[in-house]
């Protein structure tokens, strides 16, 4: 019978929970056509049609260095690569398959490349892995409704031999577990319907990871998908439960906890744009200001934030996702210690921001100016040891005049005349209490 170990399990997330922010990467052959990496099922391309970008594949820019160094620079602490997408192909040097970079144009093991970039910028190092995989040929075609050649007659499901594909899904975990030194982040993509748990062999596939890599983080996959949280949530863990839930595309909106109210691990996911893949035409990104406030949010509720870049067909980043990455570092080099370690306050959300908290410090995340001095609800005067604005680390007095004090039961913090914050998307007071209980 499986035993849930919850001292080791803290033990383990100890430094994912306070990263906090972390480097999506989806990379493939996809960047070629540049149409997102689900576009061979989209357009239910053959094998046949979609090998001319196995023909061409030959990523000459791809320098992981500068990956790590803009991932790092952005203030993120860890990175997920997809090793091997939904299309099956393999950014490693798998001995149980052709189908991979090593023998492309290219001949690199780009996963290695990655990883031992990773390290040495002191990034944690995580890969990504498809359950899903439209290139093995005993993986089924006609009744997988993600498959590209779903429902095509031409691809029936007979003669497809399922335990012979999850030899090779195993095989490939414990290639990539054996391989590429420490892997801190296992990232499975993901369970639909009966395709879950012990349909993926999971017992034995995480059991073999745990021992062969332990202490890496597994994400909820297994048993579900972006949507769904996984036994973990429902109090009852079974041997192959997540280590975190991961909501994708959306930021969840009180957090996320388990059947008995308990807070859960969780990393929301999105993409920068509107694609996980290179999408040249897909020029919805979001504003560096707004993603800088959405990694508060999802710290205020206790989760990680794990932003995706989709890299070219050459390697490299695109040129908005670049410079949003830059802002953003801009932002976090001031401000992480609003963010690094840090997590949900029991404090009421303020109308002009949020709050983060870690141990007796609240910091106040200000998106919107007040008029006049900032309450600081539920503090009394006497719990403050100190108000500093965390990006230059000035004292910030708490308001004493005739405004303030029409309100003697709230504390104020007085930001002076100028109703231009220091910084405008989000000015970050640290709130150092006496006494952590009171905040707690
Ligand atoms: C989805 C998609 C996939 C992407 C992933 C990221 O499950 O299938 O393309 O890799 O989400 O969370």
């Amino acid at each position: 019978m499986y035993q849930f170990n919850r001292e080791e399990y803290q033990k383990r997330m100890q430094w994912y929970v306070e990263a906090r922010f972390g480097l999506f990467l989806h990379w493939g052959l996809y960047a070629i056509p540049a149409r997102g990496e689900w576009m061979r099922s989209f357009e239910r391309m053959s094998l046949e049609d979609y090998q001319k970008y196995f023909d061409e594949f030959n990523p000459v820019d791809y320098d992981p260095k500068s990956w790590a160094r803009m991932a790092k620079e952005a203030g993120m602490k860890y990175a997920v690569l997809t090793a091997k997408h939904h299309d099956g192909f393999c950014l490693f040097d798998s001995q149980y398959t052709d189908y991979k970079s090593t023998n492309t144009k290219c001949g690199r093991d780009l996963v290695r490349e990655y990883t031992d970039a990773m390290r040495a910028e002191g990034l944690k190092v995580g890969l990504y892995y498809s359950l899903l995989d439209w290139h093995h040929e005993d993986y089924p075609h006609f009744s997988d409704g993600a498959h590209p050649m779903y429902q095509n007659p031409d691809y029936p499901d007979e003669g497809r031999n399922w335990d012979n594909y999850i030899e090779y899904l195993h095989n490939q975990v414990r290639e990539l577990c054996t391989h590429y030194g420490k892997i801190d982040i296992l990232w499975f993509d993901y369970s639909f319907g009966e395709y879950s748990g012990e349909k993926w062999g999971a017992t034995k596939l995480v059991d073999m990871v745990r021992s062969l890599q332990p202490g890496v983080i597994i994400d909820n996959r297994l048993e579900v998908s972006g949507a769904g949280l996984g036994s973990l949530a429902s109090g009852n863990p079974l041997p192959y439960h997540g280590d975190f839930v991961s909501p994708e595309q959306i930021i969840p909106q009180e957090g996320i906890s388990d059947v008995n109210g308990e807070p859960l691990i969780w990393e929301a996911c999105f993409t920068m744009n509107d694609s996980w893949g290179y999408n040249s035409k897909d020029k919805y990104f979001k504003p560096a200001p707004m993603l800088i406030r959405k990694l508060v949010e999802c710290v205020s509720k206790g989760g990680n934030m794990l932003l995706n870049v989709g890299p070219d067909a050459r390697g490299n980043f695109p040129e908005e996702s670049v410079r949003i990455l830059k802002e953003i570092g801009k932002w976090m080099g001031k401000n992480g210690e609003g963010i690094y370690g840090c997590g949900a306050s029991r404090m009421p959300r303020p109308d002009f921001g949020r709050i983060t908290q870690k141990g007796n410090k609240l910091y106040y995340h200000i998106f919107d100016n007040t008029i006049g001095p900032i309450p600081l609800m539920g503090i009394q005067k006497k719990e403050v040891k100190k108000i500093r604005l965390i990006s230059t680390g000035a004292e910030v007095p708490i308001a004493n005049n005739w405004v303030s004090n029409n309100y003697p039961e709230i504390t104020f913090a007085d930001l002076g005349q100028n109703p231009i914050l220091p910084d405008e998307i989000d000015t970050v007071l640290e709130v150092e209490l006496i006494d952590e209980k009171t905040a707690k």
